[in-house]
């Protein structure tokens, strides 16, 4: 491959890549020419497989992003520098979800949420940034938004003030590091079948409701993600700092 979208000779390093749109994300940088580092709490076998089969080179780290340890994000970087060099494009996609109605929302579920989906990230986008802005070179940050990173949601506190708020770090973080030659950018996906939104498609009342209002006229599948990641990872997007980019079937045109 060559060309604007090409990541020949990059490295990336993807959270949460054992399934979902982590692992399609992961497999579309390595299509892409990217060779991959995952780092998250259960074996990315498949995600292993396809990223070797496109003839990519592959690590896999054990991380659960609930850990307060200081030390971890630092320690996935420099395990993936030692590895596999770089890492040049960093995509924060790991999150969870909690659902109750607000007045039974638990301190629990409210820090299990954030802990992974906001504050993980964030420390995790600094010890990536901090070896390339030291030796001055360029580097891609992508973090998996949500459209409640737009919306207020339902039933789901923790996960629309972590995702709101990720819209939020993604912009100051373009806003201090574009000068520094790293791009930070997110994907919102919109309704996406994965093990995340398992309890919406069983709930036939809702997964009407859902299908009702995407002018696409169907869920998503993990693969939609794929390419604009690649375009948020490669040279193609250069001149995108701070979008939040909706990859949502049209969801939130309507
Ligand atoms: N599906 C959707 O409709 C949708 C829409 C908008 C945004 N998103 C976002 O997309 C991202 C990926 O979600 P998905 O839909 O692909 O869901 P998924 O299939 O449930 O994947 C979530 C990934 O995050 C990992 N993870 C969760 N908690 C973790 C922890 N404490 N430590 C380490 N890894 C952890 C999971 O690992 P395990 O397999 O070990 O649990 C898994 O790899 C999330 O940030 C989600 O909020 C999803």
């Amino acid at each position: 491959m060559t060309g604007p979208f090409d990541l020949t000779g990059k490295v990336a390093l993807v959270t949460g890549a054992n399934t979902g749109i982590g692992r399609a994300i992961a497999v579309a940088l390595a299509g892409a020419g990217a060779d991959v580092a995952v780092a998250g709490r259960s074996p990315p076998d498949e995600t292993r497989d396809a990223v070797e089969a496109a003839g990519r080179r592959f690590l896999a780290l054990t991380a659960d992003f609930t850990d307060p340890d200081p030390a971890t994000p630092g320690g996935l970087v420099a395990a993936t520098a030692e590895a596999l060099g770089g890492p040049d494009i960093l995509v924060n996609n790991a999150g969870t979800i909690r659902r109750a109605p607000a007045l039974e929302f638990t301190a629990q579920d409210w820090d299990a949420v954030m802990d992974v989906n906001l504050k993980s990230v964030f420390f995790l986008c600094q010890a990536f940034a901090r070896p390339l802005i030291d030796a001055g070179r360029p580097g891609k940050i992508i973090n998996v938004a949500s459209l409640l990173s737009f919306q207020g949601g339902i039933r789901v506190a923790s996960y629309t003030a972590a995702k709101s708020g990720l819209a939020g770090i993604t912009r100051l973080l373009a806003n201090e590091w574009a000068g520094r030659g790293i791009n930070v950018n997110a994907l919102a996906p919109g309704y996406v079948d994965t093990n995340n939104t398992a309890a919406l498609r069983a709930d036939p009342v809702r997964n009407a409701e859902i299908l009702a209002r995407i002018p696409a006229g169907r869920w998503s599948v993990p693969a939609d993600l794929g390419g604009p990641a690649v375009f948020l990872a490669s040279a193609a997007s250069d001149y995108v700092h701070g979008a939040i980019l909706p990859v949502d079937g049209g969801w939130l045109a309507r």
